[in-house]
């Protein structure tokens, strides 16, 4: 396709640095701290994006000191920085970085941070705004909430505001994710509350609202008339990596489905807003959530396909299996693969099957939407090739190699009438040129501007669990006896390939 002159949107030009603030992390020893809290931060302050007021308060659990902090993450960005650090502006960050040890569940740490916070503020000029973001164990969000409460950290007066992000998963089914709400509100005003997910933060997610509501030639077929049905898949190649012993309490329904694809599939099915207002845009997707059939046990058994990785090869590499991966039991039920035919009960959408699988261990990396379209009625080229002609397809790929495809036929140069499938290609690098994020930043920015849109709201998560529950419900009452019943390095058990087909269809093959 030919393109238009290629221009770079530079680092967020026209967004404002900002507001004066302190981020406080519970967990600022752990895994995300280091490997996307920090390289975001510095990212946001390369782009201009972090107010000159600002400083982060890290709590963590280890005893140490905040020189020794501040050198540790400074080691720490030499391998998980996605730009080069330069010294200067690194020295203006790390003098901004305090620590405090401590057990996050007994009131003497929230004691000593609400004696350092007003420290900060004047050494910092941060004004009393506070970010807290739960990077913890999930078990320790509500005593987090409940102690920030009795402390009177989140109060706001004389137009300080207090915010938290609260990291996923949030609850584990129904039940749990509507008492952990239940017991931040208590605490929290909603719009107080940043639960994240951090696929919203990635570009070519935000970008499916901009190319779907920002275009008016993609509206009109984006329906049951023109659509023959929607495809989501998230393969990953790494396993469960260092990760067991969380990966064992949740699987990948509750690991990837819940949050990550639900809100991809949500903004790939939503009815427009009537604004961009965070507001506008998640009562959207609250409504079409709901609008998502929640399944019988029969269904289940017929639509929810699971499966667990066994020792494989991929690339030459020999890969052991889910079983014998660390904190991992050797006899362990949980599934590394999902797949799942979902249906919307709405106008939209009647009829139209939604496939998702998501699955550690695949062949390849990929993230992305198929939107197959219905054919053409093909009488009109009856006794040429164009029989075999696949449908038209519109590929929304989140990542690697972001972009979004367009596949349809062409005549093939010739004196009769073949016709090849071509696409038309838009690659997100090639136009805008890399910008090399860790996904975090947007949700950062957002969350210190106070701007709730990329978050979920209560009801989209208690809406996503109760979509799952029942699934989740019939597989613990029904162990698989089959697992495991794929290999390293394939792409999922039989029984993925078995849900497509016998609808007549199959899984788009990645390249
Ligand atoms: C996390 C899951 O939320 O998302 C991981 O817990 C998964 O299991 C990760 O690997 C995938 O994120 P990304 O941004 O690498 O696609």
């Amino acid at each position: 396709m030919s393109q238009m002159q290629p221009f770079s949107t530079g680092t967020d030009a026209g967004a404002p640095p900002a507001g004066p603030c302190v981020l406080v992390i519970f967990g600022a020893t752990g895994d995300l701290t280091k490997r996307k809290l920090i390289p975001a931060l510095y990212n946001l302050l390369k782009g201009g994006l972090l107010p000159k007021e600002f400083a982060v308060v890290g709590l963590g659990a280890t005893e140490i000191d905040t020189p020794h902090f501040r050198d540790r993450i400074a080691a720490e960005m030499q391998k998980f920085a996605t730009v080069p650090v330069e010294p200067a502006e690194w020295d203006w960050l790390a003098q901004r970085i305090y620590y405090l040890a401590g057990d996050f569940d007994s009131p003497p740490l929230y004691d000593r941070l609400r004696e350092l916070l007003p420290k900060v503020d004047s050494e910092c000029g941060t004004q009393g705004n506070y970010l807290f973001y739960l990077a913890t164990n999930p078990s320790l969000f509500c005593a987090v909430v409940q102690r920030l409460g009795a402390a009177g950290l989140v109060d706001q007066n004389n137009g300080q505001w207090r915010r938290v992000i609260i990291e996923k998963p949030f609850g584990h089914d129904l039940e749990s994710a509507r008492k952990l709400n239940l017991d931040i509100r208590k605490v929290l005003e909603e719009k107080q509350i940043y639960r994240i997910d951090h696929y919203l933060g990635k570009e070519t997610v935000q970008n499916l609202m901009v190319f779907r509501f920002g275009n008016g030639i993609f509206e009109p077929i984006w329906n049951r008339r023109y659509i023959d049905h929607i495809q989501i898949t998230v393969s990953e190649v790494v396993g469960v990596e260092q990760r067991g012993r969380y990966y064992e309490e949740a699987g990948a329904l509750r690991d990837m489905v819940a949050n990550h694809i639900f809100q991809l599939l949500a903004l790939a099915t939503m009815e427009p807003p009537i604004s961009f207002d965070a507001d506008a845009v998640r009562d959207e997707k609250a409504k079409v959530l709901r609008a998502i059939q929640p399944m019988s046990s029969e269904e289940v058994l017929a639509k929810a396909v699971r499966g667990q990785y066994g020792p494989g090869v991929l690339d030459g590499q020999t890969l052991p299996g889910y079983r014998s991966e660390f904190q991992v039991s050797p006899n362990s039920p949980v599934e590394t693969f999902v797949a799942l035919k979902l249906s919307i009960d709405n106008w939209r959408w009647a009829e139209v099957p939604f496939y998702i699988r998501a699955g550690k261990r695949m062949p390849k990396h990929s993230t992305e939407i198929a939107v197959q379209f219905k054919r053409a009625p093909f009488q009109l080229f009856r006794g040429t090739h164009v029989g075999r002609l696949g449908s038209n397809r519109l590929i929304i790929r989140i990542q690697p190699d972001e972009g979004i495809s367009l596949q349809f036929g062409a005549k093939i140069p010739g004196s009769s009438v073949r016709i090849g499938p071509v696409a038309m290609d838009f690659d997100y690098a090639e136009y805008f040129g890399n910008k090399p994020n860790t996904g975090y930043e947007t949700m950062l920015y957002d969350s210190m501007q106070g701007d709730l849109t990329l978050f979920n709201r209560f009801d989209g998560v208690e809406i996503s669990w109760s979509v799952l529950t029942p699934i989740l419900d019939v597989w613990s009452v029904l162990p698989a006896r089959n697992f495991p019943n794929y290999a390293a390095g394939s792409w999922g058990p039989r029984e993925a390939e078995e849900l497509m087909a016998r609808d007549g269809r199959k899984w788009r093959e990645q390249e």
